[in-house]
């Protein structure tokens, strides 16, 4: 049972008080989802980034229910092993108490096994009665990419004093109202190790320095995919976008030049497929030999 391998809400406490990080990453889809169940990654954020990096948006904001829900159910039939979070989108969690529910409804019927929302301020009410409702909240403070226009831009948060006691302040607010965890988005790391050190759930760092519980990236700003935008807390741990670049100028030349399909590739009528085929090889019309 893949699902037995899943890390649960008390295995991210757990991992913090034994100072074991955790590791954090995007997905959007089935593929990159299976690929990561491969992997030791502890958590899969659908993040509602996905409007920037699978749809083109230049913000968060055109996401949408659906768009997150049908991302989800991608991820979640790609990667059982994995503790999945569904990242509420815009203003879904500041409506009525109904949609609100329905929204967190949606994309928990997709297959997450927890949301997360932005910032603290008015929500404390709605995180209570949802994790009441027997959902996990993952909270998410610092630069909240929902309010980049009420933020004046995507800034790094809590550079001065007063913005350094509110986001502490938020943080402790969101620990009480029962979130599991947080996300610290850009904010300098002295702020990010005070607020670790003062909650007992574990913070998930994205350009907060090494001192958080946890790291959280998104996928494609990991493995390189975009070369135009790169801010500093991002490691490009591949050269995706180059690597892929090439491989589609391989394919081209390969169709150009007729070396692909090589006859290993292409098909043969049954008398000549009976010719050729190798020992054991029962039926040469099947495109996936040993499936259906
Ligand atoms: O949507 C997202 O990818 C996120 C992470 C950057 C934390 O919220």
């Amino acid at each position: 049972m893949p699902e037995a391998n899943r890390l649960n809400i008390l295995d991210f406490k757990k991992k913090k008080q034994a100072g074991e990080k955790i590791t954090v990453v995007t997905s959007y889809d089935y593929w990159s989802a299976k690929i990561i169940s491969e992997t030791d990654i502890d958590c899969i954020l659908v993040g509602d980034s996905a409007a920037m990096v699978m749809h083109g948006h230049p913000t968060t904001l055109p996401a949408t229910v659906e768009m997150m829900a049908l991302h989800t159910a991608a991820v979640a039939r790609g990667a059982k092993n994995k503790f999945i979070v569904g990242d509420m989108p815009f203003l879904s969690y500041r409506k009525s108490l109904t949609e609100n529910m329905n929204a967190i409804l949606a994309i928990m019927q997709a297959g997450a096994q927890a949301v997360k929302l932005e910032g603290a301020d008015g929500n404390e009410e709605l995180i209570r009665h949802v994790v009441d409702s027997g959902v996990p909240v993952m909270g998410h403070i610092g630069l909240t990419p929902q309010s980049v226009f009420q933020l004046g831009g995507y800034r790094v948060q809590g550079r001065d004093e007063k913005s350094r006691e509110w986001l502490l302040d938020q943080a402790k607010r969101l620990e009480n109202a029962g979130c599991f965890s947080i996300v610290l988005e850009c904010i300098p790391d002295e702020l990010a190790v005070e607020i670790t050190q003062a909650l007992s759930i574990p913070t998930i760092g994205i350009g907060a320095g090494s001192q958080t519980d946890g790291q959280v990236l998104v996928l494609h700003d990991l493995l390189g995919l975009f070369k135009d935008m790169k801010p500093k807390f991002v490691r490009r741990f591949l050269d995706g976008y180059e690597l892929i670049r090439e491989a589609l100028g391989d394919y081209v030349e390969s169709v150009k030049d007729q070396s692909f399909p090589s006859k290993e590739e292409s098909y043969q009528s049954a008398p000549a497929a009976k010719a050729q085929a190798a020992p054991g090889e029962k039926d040469p019309g099947k495109l996936y030999p040993g499936g259906s």
